[in-house]
């Protein structure tokens, strides 16, 4: 359960400048909200359902932190599905999403999928309204290296999802040719973007006290963190 309400409640915790990294990633996606689905491709549904069925038991709450717009949050399947972002454009773009929408682009409904309409929630992934273990799963798709405080990311995840549940990590690897260009093209553009190699961001997750696995590799990696089961 959500300790705070969704897009709209005045309670934000810290500016959106201070949740992002600099006013270069703030502009950028404010700016780009109308658009992104159009330049983005569907996020990849099999890896992300992959990593969530790593969970213990069901996965009825589903947390999408940096989730914009939703592209990758209606991907996957859950009863629940919420996104957070500390951008509200991004975020107005996710409740424009149809309820059985698959993770195609906006507008290009599915044939039946799942589920509710996705709920919005406008923070800071590195301080995350929400109670110890409420959620039974979160993930973050192509915005971790967009976070400042990465840290503060993973650990808010190891708090708020839990026993048995999973946080799944989709990421560029900067050391991969097209990561390396990736890497160069959002800082010559002003973007402050810091990306983890797979073992880099493997051994932060196992800091926060997750069971890792590598789930693939390559210009996008998926880290898969397990949070341990509670002792009897
Ligand atoms: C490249 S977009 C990815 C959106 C979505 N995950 C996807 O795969 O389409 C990065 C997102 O991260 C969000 N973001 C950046 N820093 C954040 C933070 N500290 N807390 C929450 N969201 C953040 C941005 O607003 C933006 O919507």
């Amino acid at each position: 359960m959500f300790v705070v309400g969704a897009v709209g409640n005045p309670y934000t915790l810290g500016s959106p400048v201070d949740a992002m990294h600099g006013l270069g990633d703030v502009r950028f996606f404010d700016r780009l909200a109308p658009l992104y689905d159009l330049a983005m491709p569907a996020a990849d549904q099999s890896t992300l359902s992959a990593g969530l069925a790593r969970a213990t038991g069901s996965v009825d709450h589903l947390l999408d932190l940096g989730g914009g717009s939703g592209r990758a949050t209606i991907a996957v399947e859950a009863p629940e599905r919420t996104v957070l972002d500390i951008s509200r454009p991004m975020l107005r773009r996710a409740r424009t999403r149809q309820p059985n929408e698959t993770g195609r682009r906006v507008g290009r409904a599915s044939d039946g999928d799942p589920v509710g309409p996705l709920s919005t929630v406008q923070g800071d992934a590195g301080r995350m309204p929400l109670a110890d273990d409420a959620v039974d799963a979160a993930m973050v798709v192509d915005a971790f290296h967009h976070m400042p405080d990465q840290q503060a990311v993973v650990e808010e995840a190891a708090r708020a999802v839990r026993p048995g549940g999973v946080f799944v990590v989709r990421e560029f690897d900067p050391s991969h040719p097209l990561g390396w260009l990736l890497v160069r093209a959002e800082h010559a553009i002003g973007m402050q973007s810091t990306f983890y190699k797979p073992n880099e961001l493997a051994d932060l997750l196992t800091e926060a006290g997750f069971d890792v696995s590598l789930l693939d590799a390559g210009f996008e990696y998926t880290v898969v963190g397990t949070v341990p089961a509670a002792a009897d």
